[in-house]
């Protein structure tokens, strides 16, 4: 087996074949000035097994750009599969049409990626159970939330569980299940969909003198995050802590996680979050050991 990595997951591309017991192979990535890339793999690859880790965070374009020439040219230089792990999988949130007239984004990336000769996806905390079914080769949907759940188990006494919107319940029940069946609540949250704003209408559950949990399958703006946290707050929680499988960070959400009123902001590496981005209240939990057990499988 051979693993690559393409430019935005070298870090994350690293540990999984460490856990695999092998080296980087080397892929020369050149980037002519008009932004074009020429993409030559430069180990014999012929009849291999293929490994290619790149997620699809900011800049998304232009890294599935990226993948989609990389699968390329080890299909051409004979590789016999192509596995690649796409720890967040960018689009993933366009899965349907939600208003007349719409592209179903990420129906637009897997014909792409199975057309240039993907055999098989390895990606985490899809935002819907559903997406697989769009895909025409074998998805592997992978998980954070044991790790989470370990690190969570670790905040101490009094814990209640909050998802930020109605579309996480399920996440939040399977978080509870793993830590015992954990008591916890829900955010009703309302997105206009032609502008994108959010608005919370209201909680169920109680989640007062309660450390209180926000588990999310990712952050972009933070806006959600942050006005959980406030409503959390409000309603007479004593801490907020906030976990999300995908540090997304659009624009500055750094900035206001940094200061909001949560305590700690941990997510997963299925991002590489670049240093100008990370701030003092972040922690990361690695996936790596995860994705290489699923390879290996
Ligand atoms: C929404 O359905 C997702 O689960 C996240 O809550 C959302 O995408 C987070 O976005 P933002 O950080 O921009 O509020």
């Amino acid at each position: 087996m051979k693993i690559f990595s393409g430019s935005s997951s070298k870090e994350l591309a690293r540990k999984i074949a460490g856990h695999l017991k092998l080296e980087l192979s080397p892929v020369e990535i050149f980037v002519f000035p008009d932004g074009e890339k020429r993409i030559r793999i430069k180990d014999k690859v012929l009849g291999e097994s293929c490994v290619i880790v790149q997620s699809a965070g900011i800049p998304t374009d232009e890294n599935y750009m990226e993948l989609f020439i990389m699968i390329d040219a080890l299909k051409r230089s004979g590789a016999k599969s192509v596995k690649t792990v796409i720890p967040y999988l960018g689009y993933q949130r366009q899965d349907h049409i939600f208003r007349s007239g719409e592209a179903v984004s990420l129906e637009v990336i897997a014909k792409i990626l199975t057309s240039v000769g993907m055999t098989e996806l390895f990606s985490f905390d899809l935002h819907s159970p559903k997406i697989p079914e769009i895909f025409k080769v074998p998805v592997h949907h992978l998980s954070a939330l044991p790790l989470f759940a370990e690190r969570i188990k670790k905040l101490g006494e009094n814990i209640v569980l909050v998802s930020p919107d109605m579309g996480g319940i399920r996440r939040i029940k399977q978080v509870s299940e793993m830590l015992g069946n954990i008591s916890f609540a829900t955010i009703e949250k309302n997105r206009d969909l032609s502008s994108g704003e959010i608005s919370n209408s209201g909680l169920n559950g109680d989640v007062r003198g309660k450390t209180a949990v926000i588990v999310d399958d990712m952050i972009s703006t933070a806006v959600t995050t942050v006005d959980a946290t406030n409503l959390l707050i409000e309603k007479g929680a004593k801490r907020v802590f906030a976990f999300a499988t995908h540090g997304v960070f659009a624009k500055y959400a750094g900035k206001i996680l940094q200061k909001s009123k949560i305590e700690k902001v941990v997510v997963s590496d299925t991002i590489e979050i670049p240093p100008y981005k990370t701030f003092p209240k972040l922690e990361l939990i690695s996936i790596a050991e995860t994705a290489a057990k699923a390879i290996l499988k």
